[in-house]
């Protein structure tokens, strides 16, 4: 093991929100390592379920911790901040990484970061250069939240529009489901649709709620559409997999990319970008890059693995709140849901 000047800075980053366990090390405002592991065995049963989740981060919260120090090169010992997930996400699965960080800067004797897991998917696009200017739109559409941001800073930003009710990632988990897909079907959604036909089927999208988002239409379009090709044809889906992925896909991402083009008719930015797990989805990239090519400004999606939950951009923030001496303290609580966001 290296030893590590005392004059770094070392940051150690953590992410236990949901059912990644992740950690990352800055060094000097730089990430050193990124190491997640993704529990699998929630696919079995449809969705996340929380007690499990738990048990899981459990076991790997100090083997991910171990391993995100010695792809740093670096050993406990030399960390000098922690940064860590305080909320929003399940309960159980916060207060694995919290609790435990919280015992490591008592132990350690050094400062305790809280962050915002909704406001670290924002921090996403300023871990790697070329780093966004400000104003920024970023679009954070997770299985939580769909999000149109206005970025002035890292820590200062105006919600400009949301959903009322379902999600973007959870519109596609939902119609997975339906299509009897394994969950999380966003990616399987994502990649049946390069087999398929986008404009085959059409669903309603609904139309004047603009800057808000809502999802239960289409999910009920879709069920009903299904139901009734079924009663024709018993096997209609698994004849149409294909076709069915792509249309889905098509109608979510055009409707997204739709308040994005709005809002960039009445705004003054300088960027655009998308952040969270949906941020991933192939489809919404390319359509991202065309709206920042037909408006001449430059477009931002974040590598693959800072789009799902990572503690590189727990770190990201943890780092700008350790600048500023945003620190926390061991009488603060996790929380499941954030009111702000
Ligand atoms: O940000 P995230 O990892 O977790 C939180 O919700 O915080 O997002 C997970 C969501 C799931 O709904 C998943 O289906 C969706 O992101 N997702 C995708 C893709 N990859 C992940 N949705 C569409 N296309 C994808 N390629
Ligand atoms: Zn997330």
């Amino acid at each position: 093991m290296t030893t590590v000047n005392n004059h770094l800075n070392i940051l150690l980053a953590v992410e236990s929100s949901c059912d990644d366990t992740a950690a990352s090390v800055w060094i000097n405002g730089k990430i050193r390592s990124n190491v997640i592991s993704s529990q699998k065995i929630h696919a079995e049963y449809g969705g996340v379920v929380p007690e499990m989740a738990s048990r899981q981060h459990q076991s790997n919260i100090l083997p991910v911790i171990d391993q995100a120090l010695s792809k740093a090169d670096i050993s406990i010992t030399d960390v000098n901040a922690i940064a860590c997930t305080q909320g929003p996400g399940l309960m159980g699965s916060l207060l694995v990484g919290y609790t435990f960080c919280k015992g490591l800067s008592l132990a350690l004797d050094i400062p305790f970061i809280n962050i915002d897991h909704i406001h670290a998917h924002l921090a996403s696009h300023f871990i790697d250069e070329p780093t966004p200017e400000f104003p920024f739109l970023c679009f954070l559409v997770s299985g939580g939240h769909t999000h149109l941001v206005l970025m002035n800073s890292l820590t200062a930003f105006e919600i400009l529009g949301k959903t009322i009710d379902d999600a973007a990632g959870e519109a596609f988990d939902k119609a997975g489901k339906m299509l009897e897909l394994p969950y999380p079907a966003g990616p399987v959604i994502d990649a049946y649709s390069k087999s398929g036909d986008p404009k085959r089927f059409a669903y309603n999208i609904p139309k004047n709620l603009y800057p808000n988002y809502s999802f239960s239409g289409i999910k009920t379009s879709i069920l009903y559409f299904i139901r009734d090709q079924q009663k024709i044809n018993p096997n209609f889906v698994e004849e149409n997999i294909f076709d069915l992925c792509a249309s889905i896909q098509h109608t979510i991402v055009l409707y997204l990319i739709d308040g994005m083009e709005k809002t960039l008719k009445n705004t003054q930015i300088k960027g655009i970008g998308i952040a969270g797990g949906v941020a991933a989805n192939s489809l919404l990239r390319e359509k991202l890059m065309h709206l920042g090519l037909k408006y001449n400004l430059p477009a931002f999606i974040p590598k693959m693995n800072y789009c799902t939950d990572n503690a590189a951009m727990i770190g990201r923030l943890g780092y700008e709140k350790w600048q500023k001496q945003q620190f926390g303290t061991i009488y603060d609580k996790c929380y499941t849901r954030n009111e702000n966001f």
